[in-house]
């Protein structure tokens, strides 16, 4: 049986771990050949040679815009054409109360997220609009939906990746382009397991995660953003564009009443009220 995204080249942002590291690995499951670029050389190189022919590792730091074009470029020159952009690298950045956020991470953070967002659309943009197709997936998260999800940068970075999904999904749609985005609550990854305060451990970031979420011991996992990115960046959402897709057990729309991270990611305590 044909994969789900066979005959498809795809280029993935912040590809070395966590949500881009899972898509890197299914994409090429489901048919696809990637480009995954990282700032973390090893560990992004190391995943390419185990994914083999279907994987390029390129150095790609998303606030340098040559490094993004020469990323997209590498799929067309290694791949022939570039179908899907993953616009996911990401950190969580500046934290800490408003009054005391200094101004050089605020700019850091934004720098990541909102520049390495719009650099990946102009980029895939640039090669997919002469092919009239293409599929652009950007990482939002639910801090990019409501205040209090997360620190403040990187709630105002992604209410960004929000808006610019959508202003871009507005002016694609002519040459037959999507432009989506993801909204994942606090998953059980690395980054959260970081921020977490006692522990790095993912089981008991899991375990945590579980008794907090508003589905009933059901904690939210990689696999769930992956799926979510499988099912954009395919022509199964062929006829979807400007979405911003909750990866989120509905604590967006009010489901659960409990912080998801609560005593165990303290920044919260200043910046908002409920995850990342
Ligand atoms: N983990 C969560 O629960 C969660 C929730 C909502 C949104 N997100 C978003 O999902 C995305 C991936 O998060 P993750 O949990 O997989 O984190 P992660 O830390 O496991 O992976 C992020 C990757 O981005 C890379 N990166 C960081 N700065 C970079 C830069 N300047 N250029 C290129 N790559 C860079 C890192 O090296 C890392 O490999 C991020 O945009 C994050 O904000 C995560």
């Amino acid at each position: 049986m044909a994969g789900r995204l066979e005959g498809k080249v795809a280029a993935i942002t912040g590809a070395a771990s966590g949500f881009g590291a899972g898509a890197a690995k299914r994409f090429v499951e489901e048919g696809a050949k990637v480009v995954m670029g990282d700032i973390q050389d090893d560990a992004g190189q190391a995943l390419a040679d185990e994914l083999g022919d279907a994987a390029v590792y390129v150095h790609c730091d998303v606030t340098k815009e040559d490094e993004v074009a020469n990323m997209v470029d590498t799929a067309v020159e290694k791949f022939g054409q570039l179908d899907i952009m993953y616009n996911n690298a990401g950190v969580v950045g500046a934290v800490g109360p408003i009054a005391t956020t200094p101004a050089e991470e605020w700019h850091r953070t934004m720098d990541i997220h909102v520049s390495g967002c719009f650099y990946g659309c102009k980029h895939a943009a640039r090669v997919m609009i002469p092919r009239g197709t293409g599929s652009i997936v950007s990482m939002s998260s639910t801090a990019g939906i409501m205040g209090g999800l997360g620190p403040h940068a990187y709630t105002a970075a992604k209410h960004a990746i929000v808006g610019i999904t959508k202003s871009v999904a507005a002016e694609l749609a002519q040459y037959g382009i999507r432009a989506n985005c993801i909204s994942p609550a606090g998953m059980a990854t690395a980054m959260v397991a970081a921020t977490m305060g006692d522990h790095t451990d993912l089981e008991t970031t899991r375990q945590n995660l579980a008794q907090t979420s508003p589905l009933k011991g059901r904690p939210g996992l990689p696999e769930d953003v992956v799926n979510a990115a499988l099912f954009l960046a395919s022509d199964e959402s062929g006829y979807t564009s400007g979405l911003t897709l909750t990866t989120d057990a509905g604590l967006t729309i009010g489901s659960g009443n409990e912080s998801p991270f609560g005593e165990y990611q303290p920044f919260m305590a200043e910046a908002g009220k409920r995850g990342v």
